[in-house]
């Protein structure tokens, strides 16, 4: 098969397309002949030697496909050979095949294309499990999304306002701004220019907060957050330390949640796979949530995509056709 490494940590330049033998299904999984897979920040944190695969995972990067089911292994029941699928996947999904656990699978929403599919579980995963199964957000509540024009963002202002909850996005510029006024946002804070805690204080807080930027935004989640606010730590794209004011958060009877999908055991990810099929898929299907795509490019040009989000240039996600 085709599949892309990185040679050793560093640049895009170091992503390389090379042969690999063909994977065979252990028990409990399939291989999709892929068609598309995505990019994931995680992705370049990996090409630069910082975030290394689960033990046991393949060194290929990828951690969604989407594809046709090629060959079933043994334990597996309700797919077939020439299904159609996206996953949720450890590694592997920057290659022509990909080996994975069935419960990671899930099936193409109605209306959205084979090739689309791909930009769909990990924002789909991500958003659902952290801002529904964990924080509870609930009709009627204001989440504020951090980076609400990126891949998780564009994904999490459909899915909180689909599902009945008001929207505050913060984006780097006016036009992202105007990408989450689109897609459903209430409010939308240039990050650069306001203070996402002033405009949240004048409604009340927020009753969940789905954050990027880790430590640089602690305290001052913290100070957004409604009483009995939910914080939930996604990112630390501003860094792993911060400082947390217990009073603040006890006052408010707030939670600060961390969480991180990729190294959950199968068994979970099965579950989250699950709960997105039955919930999340319908509001794709019904055209309430659609995949955000900035770009699609061949695996080739996989250099290219790694810069385009290095550069913060996309909206929604940057998509690769194997
Ligand atoms: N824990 C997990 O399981 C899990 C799973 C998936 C993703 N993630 C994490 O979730 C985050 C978003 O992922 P993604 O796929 O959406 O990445 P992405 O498409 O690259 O988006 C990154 C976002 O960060 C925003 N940003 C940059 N600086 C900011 C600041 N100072 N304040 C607020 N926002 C800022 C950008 O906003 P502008 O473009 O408007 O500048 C952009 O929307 C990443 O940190 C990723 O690692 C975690």
């Amino acid at each position: 098969m085709r599949a892309v490494i990185a040679t050793e940590p560093g640049g895009p330049e170091v992503l390389t397309l090379t042969e690999l033998p063909d994977p065979l299904p252990a028990p409990g999984e399939v291989v999709l002949e892929v068609t598309a897979t995505a990019v994931n920040r995680a992705d370049l944190l990996q090409r630069q030697g910082f975030y290394p695969p689960p033990p046991g995972a393949s060194d290929v990067l990828g951690l969604e496909c989407s594809g046709i089911v090629s060959k079933v292994g043994e334990e597996v029941t309700g797919w077939q050979v020439g299904d159609q699928a996206c996953a949720l996947l450890a590694a592997g999904g920057y290659a022509s095949q990909v080996a994975v656990p069935a419960g990671q699978l899930m099936p193409v929403p109605d209306g959205v294309s084979l090739v689309d599919a791909a930009a769909l579980p990990e924002v789909a995963c991500t958003v659902w499990s952290n801002v529904f199964m964990v924080a509870g957000l609930q009709p009627g509540e204001t989440l504020l999304v951090h980076g609400g024009a990126g891949g998780i963002g564009t994904f999490a202002i459909q899915a909180a306002v689909a599902l009945g909850a008001r929207v505050a996005a913060t984006a780097g510029s006016a036009e992202k701004r105007a990408v989450c006024e689109r897609l459903g946002a209430e409010v939308t804070i240039d990050y650069r220019e306001e203070d996402f805690v002033e405009v949240l204080r004048g409604r009340g807080g927020a009753d969940v907060i789905l954050d990027n930027m880790g430590a640089k935004y602690l305290g001052r989640n913290v100070d957004a957050l409604a009483t009995e606010g939910r914080l939930v730590v996604i990112g630390m794209q501003g860094g792993t330390k911060g400082e947390l004011d217990l009073a603040t958060l006890l006052r408010k009877r707030g939670a600060v949640i961390a969480t991180s999908l990729r190294a959950r055991p199968t068994e979970e990810k099965a579950a989250i796979c699950a709960s997105v099929t039955e919930h999340v898929w319908p509001l794709v299907a019904d055209g309430r949530i659609a995949p955000v795509i900035h770009t699609k490019l061949p695996l080739s040009e996989v250099a290219q995509a790694h810069r385009i989000l290095e550069a913060g240039e996309q909206v929604g996600k940057v998509v690769l056709t194997a």
